[in-house]
């Protein structure tokens, strides 16, 4: 029978030698999220394509082109989420969130599933990370919200990252801006790709993120809306720029950011890595303020970000900063003979209740075989027991790297507070 060894095009195995560093990052996320408040929020990984198709917006490439979308047994249209912002407003509408107390803080680790043409940093399932407020219009929050995914990239020592923001203004300062680019744009309709044309009628701002080379190039002359934003959304902006700059976080103004999904509004940020080619936006974010009301809310402001996981991790390796690879083995229980099986198993069940990352043979090995393994585990002590041990409850406590040895008791308990001890000094002297 043939092998089955191909994953799907544009996904990743993370296997067990690497899923450390995905651990690394998680925990980091949860740290941070919880100190600034953040609740994590888990929503199905598919839900009704009608959501994406309101909350993303139906002339956005994601919509149109890149959802994993099929018809289910029952008939209804399913689609694996493509980001993780629409399931997460959802939920909130879903469940009466907006009752909580504001502002809502919500964070996420999910995976997302869009059909694109795989490259390096460029998946069909990727992983993000978002933390997403509601319940507040004040520029401070969005300045925070800007700070808080700084202050995790600057934990994980990711240096070089350059921020850019933009305001994209709301609705009332977009139908202004709105004509101007349809202007512009039909002078080159004929050239535009298909999709365009359609964009053209229906919304012109998504003309400025096609992806199509000829139209991305037509694109870089079109206007921004910076001349065409109304005095609120000005001062908003100005007023970020303020907050920005008084917490000491450097940034970029590129007008040319209008990020690929609908639902933004005002604020809109990306950090950009330029150590990892092409796909080189290691987050995004914005705010969002007509989102809930698009769902069939009532009106609530809400901003957010979400980082790409895959991408964090090759701007670490392009970066050269390692993440620590955790101890496997504390301690490796080896044994001869029918009795010290049997106490190589239940010492190795007390420590380990007792937070001790111990092994013993359980494939039947001669003690030169077992003692091979505990190397190859980079275990940091041994013991071996036999009868001689068993007798006298004591064994050799053995530091595999000094090759120094110490009796420890054979008494669980004793067991346990000496090899702390032990271990302790040897973490320290590391
Ligand atoms: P987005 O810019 O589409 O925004 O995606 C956020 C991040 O996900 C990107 O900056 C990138 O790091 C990563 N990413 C996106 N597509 C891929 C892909 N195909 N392969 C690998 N990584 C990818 C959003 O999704 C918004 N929901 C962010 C947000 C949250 N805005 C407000 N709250």
């Amino acid at each position: 029978m043939a092998l089955i060894t191909k994953k799907p095009r544009g996904t990743e195995d993370v296997l067990p030698r690497d899923s450390y560093r995905w651990q690394f990052l998680e925990n980091i996320f949860r740290e941070e999220a919880a100190a600034y408040g953040y609740r994590e929020i888990r929503t199905p990984v598919f839900e009704h394509t009608e959501l994406f198709e309101r909350g993303v917006g139906d002339t956005t490439d994601v919509v149109q082109k890149e959802m994993y979308t099929f018809t289910t047994k029952g008939g209804d249209s399913i689609t694996l989420r493509p980001e993780g912002t629409a399931g997460a407003a959802r939920a909130l509408l879903e469940h009466g969130l907006f009752n909580d107390p504001l502002p809502i803080k919500n964070y996420y680790l999910t995976s997302c599933y869009r059909y694109e043409k795989p490259q390096a940093g460029r998946m069909r399932e990727f992983h993000q990370f978002g933390m997403e407020c509601y319940g507040t219009k004040n520029p401070a929050a969005d300045a925070e919200m800007i700070a808080a995914a700084k202050a995790i990239f600057d934990r994980l020592q990711i240096h070089d990252l350059h921020l850019e923001i933009n305001s994209i203004g709301c609705p009332t300062c977009r139908a202004e801006y709105h004509k101007a680019l349809k202007e512009y744009f039909t002078a080159y309709r004929d050239e535009l790709c298909d999709d365009c044309k359609d964009r053209l009628e229906r919304n012109p701002m998504r003309l400025l993120d096609c992806k199509v080379e000829h139209d991305h190039q037509l694109a870089e002359g079109a206007p921004t809306i910076q001349e065409y934003l109304c005095d609120e959304c000005r001062e908003h902006f100005e007023s970020v720029k303020a907050y920005l700059n008084a917490v000491g976080v450097e940034y970029t103004v590129n007008p040319k950011i209008v990020r690929g999904l609908d639902y933004y509004t005002k604020t809109v940020f990306e950090f950009i890595s330029g150590d990892i080619g092409a796909q080189s936006t290691v987050c995004g974010g914005g705010r969002y303020d007509g989102l809930i009301e698009d769902l069939g809310g009532n009106p609530m402001p809400a901003l957010g970000f979400a980082a790409g996981i895959e991408r964090l991790l090759l701007t670490l390796d392009a970066q050269g900063i390692e993440i620590p690879a955790p101890d496997s083995c504390d301690l490796y229980i080896a044994s001869m003979g029918d009795r010290a099986h049997l106490k190589a198993a239940s010492l190795a069940t007390a420590l380990r209740t007792a937070g001790i990352k111990a092994e013993f043979d359980v494939v039947g090995r001669g003690l030169r075989a077992q003692m091979k393994y505990a190397d190859k585990l980079s275990a940091k002590y041994s013991i071996v027991l036999g009868d001689n041990e068993i007798d006298e409850g004591v064994a050799k406590l053995k530091n595999m790297q000094s090759g120094e040895q110490k009796e420890i008791s054979l008494d669980p308990e004793q067991f346990i507070s000496e090899f702390t001890q032990a271990k302790l000094a040897y973490d320290f002297s590391e």
